[in-house]
C-alpha cells in the first residue's frame, strides 16, 4: 500500500505527519477520509487465500481481535510522530501498560520505578503483578543511586513517567538510559503528559514509550485508547498477546482519534501556551504557596525540561497557603469555565482535587508518601482563550 508516511526518505514535521503520516494515498470509494471498517471477520475467496495468508503472513484483515484496518492507521501515524519502527494501539492506557508488563515479565523477575506516577500503574504493579511473582521496587522519582541500589540480577525493567503525574518532575532520559544500558535492562516512559510534541523518548535510546492517548493525542474527552511504541522485534509478543486478550479499539474509536490526531499541533501549542500563562498567573498569586509546572525557572526540572522539551504542556498542579482541603474545594467549586472532572489534554479545561478524586479513600500516611497534600490543585489548561481562564481562576481563587 502506498501510505503517506514519509515517502522517500523525506522528513516531515510534526503537523504535516499528524495530517497525513500513515495513511494510504488513496482510500476505498475514493474518499478522502479513512472509511470506518467496522468488520469482527474478514473473508478468504478461497481455501488457497486462507493458507498463503498464513504461509506468506499477509498483511490483511483475519479477525477483529487482531485489529482492524482503522487500528493499523493510526498505529502507523502515531509510530511516525514519536519516530518508533512500531506503533500498538490498545483500549486504553492501562490496557496497554498492563499487556506490555504481562508479556514481558515472568515469575521472579523485579522492576523498579519511580514513585510519582499515575496510582493505577502502581496499583497494578503492586496489587496484581505481584500474584504472578513479580516483584516491584518504588524509588523515590530522580533519584538514580536509589534505582541503581534496586537493580539485580532478576530486575527486567525500570519504569518512569516523565514530567510525572501530577507533580510534573522530568526525568533525565539520559541517566535514565545509560542506568539500564549499563546493566542490561529495559526502560519504559510514560510520556503521556508530555506527548511526542514535547519529547521525543526515543531519540534518547528509551526501549519503550507508552502514552494514555485518550489524553492530548485524541484531544477531544470522548474516547479511550492507549498506545505502545518500540521497535518491530520488541512489540512482537506485546501483539501476540494483545490479540489473546483483545484489549484493542474499534474502528469507531480508532477513527475518532485519528479525527483528533489531525489538529495535534495546533492543540498542543495551544496546550503549551495555556499551561505557561496560567502558571505564571498561579506563581505570583498571594493565595498560592506553590506551583508544580517545568516551564517555570523556578521549577526544579526547569533546566532539563528547556534542553529536552519543546514545550511544558497544559497539565498545571498547585498548592494554596489555607492547608485546610475544604479552602482548595471552595476553588474548584466557583469554576465557571473549568470543569470538575479526571483527566486531561482535551478541549476543554480541567480542574481537580487529587486528594478527593484519586486520593479520597487512602490513609494520610500514604497521601503523604505520594506527595498528595490536602491543598493540592491540579489544572489540565484546555484550548479556550488563556485571559477567559485566568479570569475564571482569580474569581474562583477569592473564594479560598
Ligand atoms: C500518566 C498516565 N498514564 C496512564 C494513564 C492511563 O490511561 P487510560 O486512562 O487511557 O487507561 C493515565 C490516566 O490518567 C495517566 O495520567
Amino acid at each position: 500500500m502506498e501510505t503517506d508516511g514519509r515517502p522517500n526518505g523525506q522528513k516531515w514535521e510534526v503537523s504535516t505527519t499528524a495530517v497525513h503520516g500513515g495513511e494510504a494515498r488513496q482510500k476505498d470509494a475514493h474518499a478522502l477520509p479513512d472509511p470506518i471498517v467496522c468488520a469482527s471477520t474478514y473473508s478468504f475467496v478461497n481455501t488457497q487465500a486462507v493458507i498463503d495468508f498464513i504461509e506468506q503472513n499477509q498483511d490483511r484483515g483475519e479477525y477483529g481481535r487482531y485489529g482492524n484496518p482503522n487500528e493499523k492507521t493510526v498505529e502507523r501515524k502515531l509510530a511516525a510522530l514519536e519516530g518508533a519502527e512500531k506503533g500498538l494501539l490498545f483500549s486504553s492506557g492501562m490496557s496497554a501498560l498492563v499487556c506490555l508488563l504481562m508479556a514481558k515479565l515472568n515469575s521472579g523477575d523485579e522492576v523498579v520505578f519511580f514513585d510519582e506516577c499515575y496510582h493505577r500503574s502502581r496499583e497494578f504493579c503492586t496489587k496484581h503483578m505481584s500474584r504472578f511473582g513479580v516483584t516491584t521496587h518504588q524509588v523515590r522519582t530522580g533519584d538514580f543511586a536509589a534505582m541503581e541500589q534496586a537493580i539485580n540480577s532478576r530486575t527486567k525493567m525500570l519504569i518512569s513517567e516523565s514530567p510525572t503525574n501530577p507533580h510534573l518532575s522530568v526525568i533525565d532520559l539520559e541517566a535514565f538510559v545509560s542506568l539500564g544500558k549499563k546493566h542490561g535492562v529495559e526502560t519504559l516512559i510514560d510520556a503521556t503528559l508530555a506527548t511526542p510534541y514535547n519529547l521525543r523518548p526515543i531519540e534518547f535510546g528509551v526501549d519503550y514509550v507508552l502514552h494514555s492517548a485518550t489524553k492530548y493525542l485524541a484531544g477531544h474527552h470522548d474516547l479511550l485508547a492507549g498506545v505502545l511504541l518500540g521497535t518491530n522485534d520488541q512489540m512482537a509478543d506485546v501483539e501476540n498477546l494483545r490479540g489473546i486478550l483483545g484489549c484493542i479499539n474499534s474502528p469507531h474509536n480508532c477513527y475518532l482519534l485519528q479525527r483528533g490526531l489531525k489538529s495535534f499541533e495546533l492543540r498542543m501549542e495551544r496546550h503549551n501556551e495555556n499551561g505557561m500563562r496560567i502558571a505564571e498567573f498561579l506563581n505570583q498569586h498571594p493565595k498560592v504557596r506553590r506551583v508544580y509546572y517545568p516551564g517555570l525557572a523556578d521549577h526544579p526540572g526547569h533546566e532539563l525540561a528547556r534542553k529536552t522539551m519543546r514545550g511544558y504542556g497544559g497539565l498545571v498542579t498547585f498548592e494554596l497557603h489555607d492547608e485546610d482541603w475544604q479552602a482548595a474545594a471552595r476553588v474548584v467549586d466557583a469554576c465557571q469555565i473549568f470543569r470538575i472532572a479526571p483527566s486531561l489534554g482535551g478541549v476543554e479545561s480541567l480542574i481537580e482535587q487529587p486528594l478527593v478524586m484519586s486520593y479520597f479513600t487512602q490513609t494520610p500516611e500514604n497521601r503523604q508518601k505520594f506527595g498528595i497534600s490536602d491543598s493540592m490543585i491540579r489544572i489540565a489548561a484546555g484550548i479556550e482563550n488563556s485571559a477567559d481562564l485566568l479570569a475564571d481562576l482569580e474569581q474562583a481563587l477569592a473564594q479560598a
